[in-house]
């Protein structure tokens, strides 16, 4: 008989080392690497399986979606869990995504569909329990506390008509195979790949729930992002209510839609217009502030981004951004100084975008730089304006996707002027001027610094 081997596996990114070590090598990760047992493979009994040989024209129907009716989720899934699919849901321990996954379930369980939720990390009486807050008590909704993925199978294999399962979380499962405690690399391996052969058998949507640890790796459930369909990330910040769905990786859908809720007392709301959400607390005429015009997915959003300068204490100018990227608030100030002759540097900038939102869009540099110059001026930016539009090193301004969506957001919005990029004449679609809203067109970012007269 073939003897059970031991290994040592990252647990933060399931690199293989040889043996024990402090750091590793793969990641440089520390105090990563633990001791697993795995047991030694079955032996296969007879010759090997032939292999199925399909072409390329035999197109077959798409497969079916389960839409859950959570509009904001659904979005973000393309338009509802796939049959037969996975998707690992990633996020901080303690962010909602226990409370939206009842949410959703609930909702298809009280459509007609056959869902098992099962839990690992709280007992059945604290899941009716939640239920009762989210006053979703009432939905047929097959419920279980437990950890034992051999239990897991067996019923799933009973329940042939079974639509979705979810599994919450994936790093409190294990397999009987392993030695090695639920959590561990090669746990989480073995049971998310053995969840999803079997959706993908079986032609039920499984969902993973994974945590995430501090610095925004999904340790252990990393290892899984590959073998999913869809991976979505739920984010936001303790402090706000706010809660963003992201999808990162999505083979039936698009990868960068977002879902917006509201976290409140009876669980997760859907934000149907996060744009007025997100500038509700806005307040106009205060020097270094700007509205940025944004896209997140195929949806246009409206961002209030905030510049603060201070007297540095000497020394090394401090520079705080939360929610944009620092390395393009390093060039934007590079661009600012040497191209409009605004002096920042030896000011401490603090950047932040209200709401607790994370811009990743480089059509956030106009508003950026808007509101850095209105910070250095002290005057205020006109606060029924929107601002968007790419700056280049040299500083001029340049096309960004969909500019008419965003347009039309502002004016959905009240805004009543905008400044974007000047069009240029190559054949490009002219963004259409939503009525009541004034375009500046701006070729170069001293136009927009020469409004802050000095
Ligand atoms: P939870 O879904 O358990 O988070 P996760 O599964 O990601 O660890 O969410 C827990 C938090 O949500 C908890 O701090 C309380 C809060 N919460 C509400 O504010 N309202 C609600 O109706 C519910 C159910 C939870
Ligand atoms: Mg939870």
């Amino acid at each position: 008989m073939a003897k059970s081997q031991t290994r040592f596996v990252c647990q933060a990114c399931g690199a293989i080392a040889p043996r024990w070590a402090g750091k590793c090598e793969a990641c440089g990760a520390w105090n990563s690497i633990a001791e697993e047992t795995a047991a030694p493979a079955p032996t296969r009994r007879g010759g090997a399986p032939a292999l199925a040989i399909a072409g390329l024209d035999s197109i077959a129907a798409p497969p079916p979606r389960l839409p859950t009716t959570l509009t904001e989720l659904d979005r973000v899934l393309g338009g509802g869990f796939v049959a037969g699919s996975a998707v690992l849901v990633g996020g901080d321990p303690g962010i909602g995504k226990s409370t939206l996954l009842l949410q959703a379930a609930a909702r298809l369980a009280a459509c007609g569909r056959a869902v098992l939720y099962v839990s690992g990390e709280e007992s059945v009486d604290q899941i009716q329990l939640r239920a009762r807050r989210l006053a979703v008590q009432a939905a047929p909704l097959q419920l279980a506390a437990s950890g034992d993925l051999a239990a897991i199978r067996a019923h799933v294999g009973a329940s042939p008509s079974l639509d979705l399962l979810i599994i919450d979380s994936i790093q409190t499962m294990a397999v009987d195979t392993l030695e090695s405690a639920p959590g561990t690399v090669g746990q989480v391996r073995a049971a998310g790949f053995e969840l999803i052969r079997m959706a993908k058998t079986r032609g039920f949507a499984v969902v993973l729930v994974g945590h995430v640890t501090k610095d925004g790796a999904v340790a252990g459930p990393r290892v899984l992002e590959h073998m999913v369909d869809a991976v979505l990330y739920f984010e936001g910040d303790r402090g706000h209510q706010f809660r963003i769905l992201r999808g990162v990786k999505n083979r039936f859908g698009a990868t960068d839609e977002i879902g917006v809720f509201e976290m409140t007392e009876r669980g997760l709301a859907e934000v149907t217009n996060p744009s007025a959400l997100f500038l509700a607390e806005r307040r106009g005429h205060v020097a270094g502030s700007a509205v940025f015009a944004g896209l997140e997915g195929s949806r246009p959003m409206l961002l209030e981004v905030q510049a603060l300068l201070a007297n540095g204490q000497g020394g090394v100018p401090r520079r705080a951004v939360v929610g944009w990227d620092s390395g393009r608030l390093a060039m934007l100030l590079a661009v600012l100084e040497s191209r409009c002759g605004l002096r920042l540097g030896n000011h401490d900038i603090y950047l932040n975008v209200a709401g607790g939102l994370r811009i990743a869009e480089p059509a956030a540099d106009l508003a950026v730089a808007a509101a850095l110059a209105s910070a250095a001026a002290g005057q205020p930016t006109s606060p029924d304006e929107v601002f968007f539009g790419e700056i280049g090193l040299s500083g001029e301004i340049r096309q960004v996707a969909q500019a008419e969506a965003r347009l039309k957001e502002a004016a959905k919005l009240g805004f009543a002027a905008a400044s974007l990029p000047r069009r240029v004449a190559r054949g490009g679609a002219k963004p259409l001027a939503p009525e009541g809203l004034r375009l500046t067109e701006l070729g170069h970012l001293t136009e927009l610094t020469a409004r802050f007269g000095e």
